[in-house]
């Protein structure tokens, strides 16, 4: 399988309980590098653009608002089969779902307050790693 790239946020709910080396750990352990990273806090505007897709569903307008309720750490993570790779370390959307030792049984909250994002294919990882990196601030 092709070294492939996939996108990451670390949410706030993550980052306001110090946990993003926690995190970092997890995606590192199973064989994802971690070639892109910026701790930033996200605009409202930033915040819409990324989440466009959801605009119609009924949870958009509070995912904005957590989303811009601290800080995030957004990456980009390179390995064999990334993708999948990284959304088997993250689990289910809803922690109450999710696998033993996943990060979001570990760390999430809530279906909002679920500590990381991930690409969900290849084509949205290229979408969602260029609404925050150049190809130079990418560094393998
Ligand atoms: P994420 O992978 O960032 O993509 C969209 C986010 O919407 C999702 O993770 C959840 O954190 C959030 N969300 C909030 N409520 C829901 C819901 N009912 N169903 C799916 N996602 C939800």
């Amino acid at each position: 399988m092709a070294t492939q790239r996939t996108f990451s946020i670390i949410k706030p709910d993550a980052t306001r309980r110090n946990l993003t080396g926690a995190i970092n750990a997890k995606i590192e352990a199973a064989g994802l590098r971690i070639v892109g990273q910026k701790r930033i806090h996200m605009s409202k505007a930033q915040a819409e653009a990324f989440y466009a897709v959801h605009a119609e569903r009924p949870f958009y307008n509070d995912l904005v608002s957590f989303m811009i309720s601290g800080p995030v750490v957004v990456q980009v993570l390179e390995g064999e089969n990334a993708v999948a790779a990284y959304r088997q370390v993250m689990g289910a959307t809803n922690p109450a779902d999710a696998d033993a030792g996943t990060i979001r049984k570990e760390f999430a909250e809530s279906i909002e307050a679920n500590s990381v994002h991930g690409s969900n294919s290849d084509e949205n990882a290229v979408i969602e790693i260029g609404h925050f990196f150049t190809e130079e601030e990418i560094v393998g």
